[in-house]
């Protein structure tokens, strides 16, 4: 890629794509083409068609798709299979169509088998059956690989897919219906220190930016509030599931790194990207809890789905491509912390 490439974000204003966008123009690259779902809605295939006509990008980046956490992806599946296929068969297609010298498509470490070994190499790809909680977005996901496998393997597109554990980061989602664990734990976690000092006007705020509160922790952060029994910080599931967590600007940085210095043939059909390393919930609720410093009760709702029990990746492939990892964990959550409580604080 050369500094006026023109490059198409699919999805910059979400997670992925907004930290790929910074890694972008930090890298000296000006050329940057970006569309809103409300202006380009990427489900609609001549709509997708006629954008790449028009815009010609040399180089995209498909980070645009439908994401949310267990209870999202548990309640919405219909939507969740249908948006992703559709975006990606649009996206790739179109790709093809104009003639886009090279494309990185994002999917996700939810496509391995519920009860694959560990850590999660990429071999393991449909050796068994899904976590059934996230199975239609995993089975979008499979399919948008597969997609950039056969259209390089007929067509010789420079198409390839990387598979992201965990991410958090500036851009997140933090709505409590909606959002990843880390995400939800972070925030619970703040409204209950503001609850705790008596600032209702912020949590008014926060909700204004972040997303409604649901009753049930409304009711419990007013019980917090007049300091009446009954009020611990309640999270889902059992705290025992281990999961691994990569500060989004590392995957952006893989992405780029991937984008420049490497071919389909080099990576084969996808590349994990991650840290390598996982902890239980329970452990990542307690360095939320540090970095809030905030010591509250945490009870857990068993009733709650857990889903896959555990979920590490092996980065070896990545680390022999020549990346790896720079943000630590506590770091990651220290700057995740800062830009979260700068942006509630409106
Ligand atoms: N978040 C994670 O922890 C995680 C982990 C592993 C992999 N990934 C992968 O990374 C990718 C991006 O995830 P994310 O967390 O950045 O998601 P996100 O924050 O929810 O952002 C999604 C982006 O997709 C766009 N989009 C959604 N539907 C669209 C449509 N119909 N047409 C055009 N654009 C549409 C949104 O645009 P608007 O805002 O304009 O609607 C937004 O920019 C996904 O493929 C996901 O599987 C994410």
């Amino acid at each position: 890629m050369n500094p006026d490439s023109r490059i198409y974000v699919a999805g910059h204003s979400g997670l992925v794509g907004s930290s790929i966008i910074r890694t972008l123009v930090s890298n000296g690259f000006t050329n940057l083409i970006t569309r809103g779902s409300s202006e380009l809605d990427l489900r609609r295939q001549s709509d997708t068609e006629f954008f790449f006509k028009q815009s010609r990008p040399e180089y995209v980046f498909l980070a645009a798709a439908k994401v949310g956490g267990i209870a999202a992806n548990n309640t919405y599946k219909a939507q969740f299979i249908y948006d992703n296929l559709t975006i990606a068969c649009n996206v790739i297609h179109a790709s093809y169509k104009s003639g886009v010298k090279k494309l990185l498509n994002l999917g996700s470490s939810c496509i391995y088998p519920r009860s694959a070994p560990q850590p999660l190499k990429e071999e393991y790809l449909l050796t068994g059956i899904l976590e059934p909680t996230n199975e239609p977005y995993a089975i979008a996901k499979i399919a948008a690989i597969k997609l950039c496998r056969y259209y390089y393997e007929q067509y010789g597109s420079e198409f390839i897919s990387v598979m992201p554990t965990n991410l958090y980061g500036p851009n997140d989602n933090f709505d409590l219906e909606t959002c990843h664990v880390l995400p939800a734990i972070l925030r619970k976690f703040h409204l209950f220190k503001l609850a705790h000092e008596g600032k209702q006007d912020q949590i008014q705020k926060d909700a204004e930016i972040f997303g409604p509160i649901p009753e049930d922790f409304s009711t419990a952060l007013a019980l917090h509030s007049c300091k009446k029994p009954g009020h611990e910080i309640v999270l889902w599931g059992t705290g025992t599931p281990c999961r691994e967590f990569l500060y989004v600007d590392d995957l952006a940085e893989a992405c780029l790194f991937l984008m420049q210095n490497h071919s389909t043939s080099e990576t084969g059909e996808f590349v994990n990207i991650g840290t390598g390393k996982d902890l239980t919930i329970s452990e990542l609720a307690d360095i939320v809890k540090n970095e809030i410093a905030f010591d509250a009760e945490i009870k857990w709702d068993t009733s709650r789905p857990d889903g896959t029990p555990k979920k590490q990746l092996d980065i070896t492939k990545i680390k022999n491509l020549g990346w790896q990892p720079e943000i630590d964990l506590k770091t990651g959550i220290r700057m995740y912390y800062e830009w979260y409580r700068k942006k509630s604080a409106g």
